[in-house]
């Protein structure tokens, strides 16, 4: 089977020669290449260049073997392109300058035109498709509405996220007018970077795990399956839901309209399955700490995820969560060969 078809095939649960392979974060720090680069460039520089977003993006694939590329972006140029101001400030991490903090602050987000305002991402996009030219997927993203809420009302990372909750409480209506906002501008920006060549996309919601199940269905999941239902209208690309700590809200993130469901290590593999069921696929779910062993057991852990699966259609091995900057190159070569040389057991 041709490398270039393991991951979509997996995504529709279509039988594959070996497991794909890709990292969440697989262009970042703890490459020595993007270290290199990113002492010239500030990280908004990278990502608004679409020759260097372009470079980045191909910087893992020509370290390791993986089984699809992810345009290097950020969730977060899209709050900014509706008007909240971002820096990444060394160190700490993100940062908005005019966070979400009142209905007022809601009603001055802008619209957005992605083809104007994140025009520089599916220009990437672009770049990459033609270079890649078949020989693995590329894959599009975004941030989701929850996750994006998140960033903008806290105005930054959080521990607790008590300002972004309290609002989502006490405020209802402003709540989901802002994730009504977040869901359409995620929605065309995916469709865009549909048009623009993405062969699949991811919507991260990496903070849903911080939510009761009853309040992910009440406050979260409607906006979630909008972003998920406008792709859908003009697309059949494979959509990838992806959370951390989840385990709890998988029965309702799988009626939110994503046919993959990303799950971290907090949970394995069976379980998972049996609460989805097997019409979905899943992604996953490596503890990203893992990858500072030992090789030997970092293949152990790897075999434990892989006999979980198995022989099931449709697994796409990852992370549960990015990969850490200071993660050693050897060893993410490692598993990604041990993955590809795992014999997956017949169902
Ligand atoms: O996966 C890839 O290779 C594509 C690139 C990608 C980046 N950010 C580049 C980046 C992707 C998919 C993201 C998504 C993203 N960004 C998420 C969702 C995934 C997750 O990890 O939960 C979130 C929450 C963000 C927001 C964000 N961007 C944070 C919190 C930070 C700072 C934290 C850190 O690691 O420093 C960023 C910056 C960022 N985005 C970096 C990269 C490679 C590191 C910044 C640097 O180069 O200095």
């Amino acid at each position: 089977m041709p490398k270039a078809d393991r991951f979509l095939k997996a995504c529709r649960r279509e039988p594959v020669d070996v497991t794909p392979i890709w990292l969440m974060r697989q262009a970042g720090r703890y490459m020595p290449e993007y270290r290199a680069l990113r002492e010239k460039h500030k990280i908004l520089e990278l990502i608004k260049t679409p020759e260097l977003a372009a470079e980045v993006t191909f910087q893992p694939l020509s370290a390791f073997d993986l089984d699809a590329a992810i345009i290097f972006a950020d969730i977060l140029t899209l709050p900014e392109a509706m008007g909240l101001e971002l820096e990444f400030v060394s160190g700490e991490g993100p940062l908005f300058h005019n966070p979400i903090r009142s209905p007022d602050d809601i009603r001055k987000l802008k619209p957005i035109d992605p083809a104007e305002a994140l025009g520089f991402t599916l220009q990437a996009i672009r770049l990459v498709a033609r270079e890649l030219d078949g020989k693995v997927p590329l894959i599009g993203f975004s941030g989701a509405p929850f996750t994006l809420a998140c960033y903008a009302i806290e105005g930054g990372s959080s521990r607790n996220f008590i300002k972004a909750k309290t609002l989502m409480h006490n405020e209802t209506d402003a709540w989901h007018q802002l994730m009504e906002r977040f869901a359409d501008a995620a929605g065309k920006y995916l469709v865009a970077q549909v048009h623009a060549g993405a062969q699949a996309l991811q919507l991260f919601d990496s903070w849903a795990g911080i939510l009761s199940p009853a309040d992910y269905v009440a406050y979260v999941q409607p906006h979630t399956r909008r972003v998920f239902d406008i792709v859908r209208e003009s697309s059949d690309v494979p959509l990838i839901h992806f959370g951390t700590d989840t385990a709890g809200l998988l029965p309702h993130i799988c009626r939110s309209g994503a046919t993959v469901i990303g799950v971290d290590w907090r949970i394995d593999l069976h379980a998972a399955w049996r609460v989805i069921g097997e019409d979905f696929a899943i992604q996953g779910n490596l503890d990203p700490v893992t990858l500072f062993a030992d090789i030997e057991t970092i293949k152990e852990q790897a075999e434990l995820i892989l006999q979980q699966a198995d022989g099931r259609k449709g697994h796409i091995f990852n992370l549960g969560h990015g990969i850490l900057p200071e993660t050693p190159t050897e060893h993410v070569a490692a598993l990604v060969d041990f993955v590809h040389s795992y014999a997956i057991p017949a169902p």
